[in-house]
């Protein structure tokens, strides 16, 4: 299967560990809320669904990390997640992972790769 890039927003749209970007991808029974970070220089990519129980992460709409900085964080019971893999390290879902998205970053633009079909792919 072929992949297609689809715009997400201007680089400059993401400051290391600060306010993500949301937006929408198809998956397989519809469309599903996910959202972009920046992280160690690259951007990151996930569906805004905690691994614990699967509601949206961001405690106002955009803001994924905790006051640090360092860790994603889920606003509904604390679940922190490693932005480089979407591990969870602390919380209720310790072990399991949010998943990642396929993204590509280029000329001051970031994209998310989808297949032909529209269908989101994994990272
Ligand atoms: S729903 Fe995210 S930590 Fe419980």
């Amino acid at each position: 299967m072929a992949a297609r890039e689809r715009l997400i927003c201007a680089s400059a749209a993401l400051v290391e560990g600060g306010d993500g970007v949301r937006f929408e991808v198809a998956v397989y029974d519809g469309q599903a809320a996910a959202f972009a970070v920046r992280h160690g220089g690259r951007v990151r990519a996930f569906l805004n669904r905690c691994a614990h129980v699967p509601v949206e992460l961001d405690w106002q709409p955009g803001r994924f990390f905790d006051l640090t900085g360092a860790y994603l964080i889920c606003a509904m019971h604390g679940a922190h997640y490693d932005p480089g893999s979407g591990r969870c390290v602390m919380g209720p879902c310790k072990g399991r992972s949010l998943a990642a998205l396929a993204v590509t970053e280029r000329d001051g633009q970031v994209f998310v790769v989808e297949g032909d079909d529209g269908q989101q792919r994994q990272a």
